[in-house]
């Protein structure tokens, strides 16, 4: 069964805790704050094993820092331009705190809540489940949303994400989770020399405050074409706009497969040093690939060491940003008496 321990107390006195869980090979620790990933310990191709999740070793520097190292991200991940959206014939605005936009559910989302967490152990998985509630009108969304989120470890090791949500009148929704991966060690320098695929053919590009212009394009021929295995850092260099605005890769992936009942495979990660691999399967259409772009190398990692900029990327799988202002991308949408559900699947490899 998962172990529980005291992590730390917020200010206010309210504690947080931390689960430490291991199956198949696989060992998590997550925090009952921000249901944040504080480190995921996977062996390499002699069995050592390394921390590739980045992540601070205390709560104080969680509740400072900002960069939702591990974090749980809702209720919208990525942006929502201006933070306003229509909704049913009003105009919902929600918190803004990404210059003019709102960005991951606004300055107090869902990686800053204490969640409830009730450990299982079921068959051959090992998990807990988190449960939140966010407010009607909470950082300006409305609607009472009940959210409900799996981690497993499965026999084989692998990490999967079981999301669900319901609401009290209609609202929108896009949960992610935000783990920055180095699968050479957390702290060990740039992830430049992993190699990545994406089973994308298009992408969605971005205006300079990084909201999608609306427009699916095609990846073939441009520093966005993954559909092979890449080395992030061959192509980050160039002076394509797109990466200029993003500082690097900061964008959505149109994922070929589209929005699936069953998670399908739609990126490797590889970390030649180490042999370690990680495979992402998903229900969602979309996957953000952020290469660390904005880790200036102010914050000190669970290691002890800076964070510079490329020492992690994320792999977050969602429905596209800023969807509630764009009619034709997939609907991020939840009515009353709807049940949200999305699932990923993280296996390890190496
Ligand atoms: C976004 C980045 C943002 C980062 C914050 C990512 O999901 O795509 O633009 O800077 O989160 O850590």
């Amino acid at each position: 069964m998962p172990v529980k321990e005291l992590f730390g107390k917020l200010t206010d006195g309210t504690e947080v805790h931390s689960w430490s869980l291991e199956n198949g090979g696989t060992r998590l620790r997550v925090l009952s704050y921000g249901a944040i990933v504080q480190s995921l310990e996977i062996p390499d191709r002699h069995g050592r094993y390394e921390n590739v999740s980045l992540g601070f070793g205390t709560l104080e520097d969680y509740v400072a820092g900002s960069a939702y190292f591990g974090a749980l991200i809702g209720r919208y991940g990525n942006r929502v331009a201006e933070g306003r959206f229509p909704l049913d014939g009003t105009v919902c605005h929600i918190d803004v705190n990404d210059g003019a936009n709102s960005l991951h559910g606004g300055a107090r989302g869902f990686d800053r809540r204490v969640w409830d967490v009730e450990p299982f152990e079921t068959g051959p998985d090992v998990g807990l489940h988190l449960y939140l509630t966010s407010a009607d009108g909470e950082m300006g969304y409305p609607g009472t949303l009940s959210v409900k989120v799996t981690y497993t470890l499965t026999r084989d090791g692998d990490w999967r994400i079981d999301y669900e949500a319901t609401t009290d009148r209609t609202t929108v929704v896009n949960l992610t989770s935000h783990v920055y991966w180095n699968l050479a060690g957390e702290g060990s320098g740039s992830v430049h020399d992993h190699e990545l695929s994406i089973a994308a053919a298009r992408c969605t590009p971005v205006d300079a405050g990084l909201i999608p212009t609306g427009e699916l394009a095609d990846v073939e021929g441009t520093p966005f074409d993954f559909r092979e295995p890449k080395e992030i850092g061959r192509d980050i260099r160039g002076a394509d706009p797109q990466l200029l605005y993003a500082k690097g890769f900061d964008h959505n992936w149109v994922l070929d497969k589209g929005v699936t009942a069953e998670p399908v495979r739609v990126a490797t990660l590889r970390d030649p040093s180490s042999g370690r691999t990680l495979g992402i399967s998903t229900t969602e259409p979309g996957l953000q690939f952020y290469s660390g772009n904005f880790l200036d190398g102010t914050l000190v990692g669970t290691g002890g060491r800076a964070y510079r900029q490329g020492d992690g990327l994320c792999l977050e799988t969602q429905h596209f940003p800023d969807s509630p202002n764009q009619p034709s991308f997939p609907s991020t949408v939840l009515r009353a008496g709807q049940t949200y559900r999305s699932t990923t699947v993280h296996c390890f490899g190496a």
